[in-house]
């Protein structure tokens, strides 16, 4: 393999899985991004141009994505609109991007024989009751809740019927909520960050007893490569790291590393048809292709994405009203 395709590649995880590539292969690296309000150019800035080149497209167009994935050796899909409460204010371009751009790409990467891992939620597996004691594991129906999930689990499904009615060499993963630096501001962990820094008050959704299961976004970076390299055509592997933490508890520890009360929150307005828990079983993973995170401490790396936020509020300032703006027009 020597040229890798990653699409969505300025955006939040694909922009870490390009340093990941760039810090630990060899591979030559395209990104394809259509470059909406999540991309960032200054994510994937300074990068060696011998090894990663920026092309601006919508994986949407079928000429483009034809002729990009006929000059590499393998696709890694990131590209999606990827923020639920987006997608319940209009899940128009959910369904074009996540579903019909996916279906562009499957057929490309029919076409050319091209290797493919599609990135993947473990939304598409729905919630869990908080006393549940199973977790995700590859074998959970998939019952998805939002817009935006049920259209990553569309696109899922796809993939799965590519490899088994045409043979098309792909993997799946399923990951947990990521956290870390790059994330944008619309987003939970760094929107409270941001909001403690700009003196406003945390915005917790309900009653906050909704539980995510956290991973760094570096951790994410390394199972994908592992499963690029490793996994199984046509399997699935769930991605996570044991994060298990609800809303509540993420607000107040983020309230006390920036040295405020951990009571200086606000309950806001519940997010329509909200999960209550995620959590990823990922022994598969972990058995099967020896994978393991690295980031076990979830108070010392949200400390360190504290620490990002603080030092990069040239990038993310120039957003952060117009996005608080729209969420207050909702009550959140
Ligand atoms: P993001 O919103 O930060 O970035 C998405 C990127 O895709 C942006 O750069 C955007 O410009 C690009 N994009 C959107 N539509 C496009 C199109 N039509 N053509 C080309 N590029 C397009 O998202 P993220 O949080 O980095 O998520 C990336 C992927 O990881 C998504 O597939 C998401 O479903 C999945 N995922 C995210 C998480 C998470 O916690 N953030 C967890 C599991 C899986
Ligand atoms: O589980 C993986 C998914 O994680 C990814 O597929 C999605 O792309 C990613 O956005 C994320 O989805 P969530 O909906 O879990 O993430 P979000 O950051 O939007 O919200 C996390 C939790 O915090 C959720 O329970 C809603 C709550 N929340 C969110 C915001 C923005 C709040 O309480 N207050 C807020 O202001």
């Amino acid at each position: 393999m020597n040229r890798i395709l990653v699409t969505g590649g300025a955006g939040f995880i694909g922009s870490n899985f390009v340093h990941y590539l760039v810090e630990n292969t060899d591979l030559g690296v395209t990104v394809l991004d259509k470059m909406t309000y999540a991309a960032s150019k200054e994510a994937i800035a300074g990068l060696p141009s011998d090894r990663v080149s920026l092309v601006v497209g919508d994986i949407a167009d079928a000429e483009l994505v034809d002729g990009l994935v006929s000059s590499h050796d393998a696709v890694v899909h990131y590209a999606a609109e990827s923020h639920n409460d987006n997608s319940l204010n209009d899940p128009s371009p959910f369904v074009q991007t996540n579903i019909v751009g996916t279906f562009q790409l499957l057929e490309a990467v029919r076409k050319h024989g091209v290797r493919y891992h599609h990135i993947s939620t473990d939304e598409v597996y729905g919630d869990l009751e908080l006393d549940d004691p199973q977790r995700f594991t590859e074998a959970t129906p998939y019952n998805p809740s939002s817009p935006y999930s049920s259209t990553k689990a569309g696109s899922d499904l796809l993939v799965r019927a590519w490899v088994r009615s045409f043979g098309v060499q792909a993997t799946i993963s399923n990951c947990s909520n990521n956290y870390g630096p790059w994330q944008h501001i619309e987003k939970f962990i760094p929107r409270q960050i941001t909001n403690v820094i700009d003196g406003v008050r945390p915005k917790l959704y309900g009653a906050g007893l909704n539980v995510r299961d956290w991973i760094h976004a570096n951790d994410h970076s390394s199972a994908v490569l592992r499963i690029l390299e490793k996994g199984v055509i046509g399997e699935t592997y769930l991605i996570g790291a044991d994060g298990e933490m609800n809303n509540l508890e993420t607000v107040k520890l983020i309230l006390r590393l920036m040295g405020r009360d951990e009571s200086d929150f606000d309950h806001v307005t519940d997010r329509a048809g909200h999960d209550l828990r995620y959590a990823i079983d990922s022994t598969k993973l972990r058995t099967e292709l020896g994978w393991k995170p690295t980031f076990q401490d979830f108070e010392s790396g949200i400390a360190d994405t504290i620490r990002w936020y603080r030092e990069n509020e040239d990038w993310w300032r120039p957003k952060k009203a117009a996005i608080e703006a729209a969420y207050a027009a909702k009550g959140q």
